[in-house]
């Protein structure tokens, strides 16, 4: 009894210890932050959230995903990529530069955080649903190679870095699933976590991406709303003819 307690006893406090340090991430690393820093930053979050939102916003046709509801801990990091260089500076990646130029406009950790906080507090939105496919098949895969990461019903496991897919727009997500395969995403030495995720979309054929988007979005995925187009058709009339 005593013997197997010890035996288990060491590897118990470094699982714990691994848990506690990979939940710690989220602290604001930057030491020389100041009283004054930090009431300018407060100040500034205001105008810095209006200007993302000419890409962020939730119109139809927009540059830049919805990002309300998206985890904390997930937008911290994304951000801090963006900023250090190992997302963003991909030509070949247009979409993504775009983004390595919107991130230029924050100065510190501080607002890195208070902004990854304004927009994990926001109520998520609902989207237009743009892909289809089929997703009985797309379960079937989910399950198989994305869920040991990203969790059953998609709410992600962030002992892994697997973040929640549960706020992702169709076309966002199966364009990120693209990026990862061809290494436009994830390319980055240092990018760890994006260098995983590129490894695990190796090989899948664009049906197969489909299915399994088509799968989260409609079951775990931000609520429908209607197209402009469906918006579009008159109602139907209620005269007999
Ligand atoms: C000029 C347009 C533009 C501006 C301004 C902009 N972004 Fe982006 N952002 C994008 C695009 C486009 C992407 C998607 C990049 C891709 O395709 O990989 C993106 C991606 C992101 C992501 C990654 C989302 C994910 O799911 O991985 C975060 C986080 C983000 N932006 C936050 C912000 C914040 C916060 C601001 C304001 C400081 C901002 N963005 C300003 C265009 C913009
Ligand atoms: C071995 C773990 C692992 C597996 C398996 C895995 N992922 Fe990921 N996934 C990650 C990590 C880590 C990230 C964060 C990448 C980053 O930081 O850029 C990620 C990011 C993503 C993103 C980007 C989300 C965003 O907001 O831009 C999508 C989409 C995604 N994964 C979908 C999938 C799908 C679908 C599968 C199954 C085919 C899958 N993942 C399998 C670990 C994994």
């Amino acid at each position: 009894m005593v013997n197997t307690f010890f035996q288990w006893f060491p590897p118990c406090i470094a699982f714990v210890s691994f848990v506690v340090s990979s939940c710690q991430t989220e602290t604001v690393k930057d030491a020389r932050i100041t009283k004054t820093m930090e009431k300018e930053s407060m100040a500034r979050v205001g105008k810095l959230v209006q200007e993302c939102r000419v890409c962020h916003g939730v119109e139809e046709a927009q540059r830049g995903p919805i990002l309300d509801g998206m985890e904390y801990w997930y937008l911290y990091e994304q951000l801090q990529k963006f900023r250090s260089g190992i997302r963003g500076q991909n030509p070949k990646n247009r979409s993504e530069h775009l983004m390595g130029i919107g991130v230029k406009k924050l100065n510190n950790d501080l607002e890195v955080a208070y902004l990854a906080d304004w927009f994990a507090r926001q109520d998520p939105k609902p989207s237009v649903r743009t892909v289809w496919g089929d997703e009985e098949r797309g379960k079937l895969f989910y399950d198989a190679r994305c869920a040991s990461c990203h969790g059953e019903k998609a709410k992600g496991n962030r002992l892994v870095g697997g973040p929640a897919l549960t706020r992702l727009e169709g076309w966002y997500f199966l364009e990120q699933m693209r990026k990862f395969r061809s290494d436009e995403r994830g390319y980055h030495q240092r990018d760890e976590s994006g260098r995983v995720m590129a490894a695990a979309s190796k090989g899948i054929t664009d049906d197969t991406l489909k299915d399994v988007v088509a799968y989260i979005v409609n079951n775990y995925g931000p609520e429908h709303e209607p197209s402009m187009r469906d918006r579009m058709i008159p109602p139907k009339s209620k005269k007999p003819f």
